[in-house]
């Protein structure tokens, strides 16, 4: 190696150091630069930082838009949708199971950057996170055994009805028949309170009109039937992220208004639903 080439080395070095004890003088909270790249080799182009890895929230327990399959792994309607959104919006996720209990404490805790989980927007939640622009329209609906008399979401003020705790389902029927009513039969999951229908320890289920809809189809031998009611308010789901994050809520945004525009929302949805949209 040659004196001259040492030298200069040294002084990048130093030169870096002396930029590095200003910054600390001034009580800068940035890292010191990195040392500067030998000046023997000018040509490197500097590698590319990662592209972060977003950790997506999503309980897996809600066929077709979220559910776990014979191998373990996250899919559904919900995962179609956000890999294409991230596509287009320039970013990466992965799926981390997180039961609806939990979910939104994750994300306050920053365990999860994002969710999507079938998640109503709804006033209350919005003072806690923020909601993407709506993804999907959705609607409680009821599901009773084949021979129940339920006509009406009134019909079920005396009755014993099973739901996903603190899923909007748990809000319209806790409202229904009042905060302290005992016969609104909490389940960790929809598909759990759906079970205990066919069981026969509940006398019917509020939830989701999808997710009822795609259960009554694929056990017919539970022998359920839906009821539904104009009386239910019209909902729709949102992705969240934690309040304040800009940055983020603004690709997903962006995927999102691609999507649509470019046909894949259409596509995807008709993969899960049939019909387009
Ligand atoms: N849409 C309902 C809500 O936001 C239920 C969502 C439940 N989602 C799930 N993956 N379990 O309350």
């Amino acid at each position: 190696m040659s004196t001259t080439l040492t030298t200069r080395r040294f002084l990048t070095h130093a030169a870096a150091l002396a930029a590095a004890l200003v910054l600390a003088a001034c009580g800068k909270q940035e890292p010191p630069p990195a040392p500067a790249a030998p000046a023997a080799a000018p040509a490197a182009a500097p590698a590319p930082a990662p592209a972060k890895v977003y950790t997506v929230g999503t309980d897996a327990a809600y066929a077709p838009f979220e559910l776990q399959n014979e191998k373990g792994e996250i899919v559904g309607f919900s995962v179609d949708l956000l890999n294409a959104v991230a596509a287009k919006g320039g970013f990466q996720v992965k799926y981390v199971n997180t039961p609806w209990e939990g979910i939104f404490n994750a994300l306050q805790q920053g365990d999860r950057d994002l969710l999507i989980s079938s998640i109503t927007i709804t006033d209350e939640r919005k003072q806690t996170m923020d909601f993407s622009a709506p993804y999907f329209d959705a609607v409680q609906l009821i599901a009773v055994k084949d021979g129940s008399k339920v006509a009406k979401f009134d019909d079920l003020k005396t009755l014993k009805v099973g739901v996903q705790t603190g899923t909007t389902g748990d809000d319209v029927v806790t409202k229904l028949q009042g905060k302290n009513s005992t016969l609104v039969k909490r389940f960790e999951s929809t598909p759990l309170a759906l079970k205990e229908l066919e069981a026969g320890g509940v006398d019917a289920v509020v939830a989701d009109n999808g997710v009822v809809i795609n259960y009554v189809a694929n056990n017919t031998a539970a022998k359920f039937r839906t009821v539904s009611d104009s009386a239910f308010a019209p909902e729709q789901y949102g992705i969240a992220v934690k309040k304040g994050n800009a940055e983020l809520l603004d690709k997903i945004n962006k995927g999102l208004a691609d999507v649509r525009a470019d046909g894949t929302y259409q596509q995807v949805y008709a993969k899960y639903f049939g019909a387009t949209k």
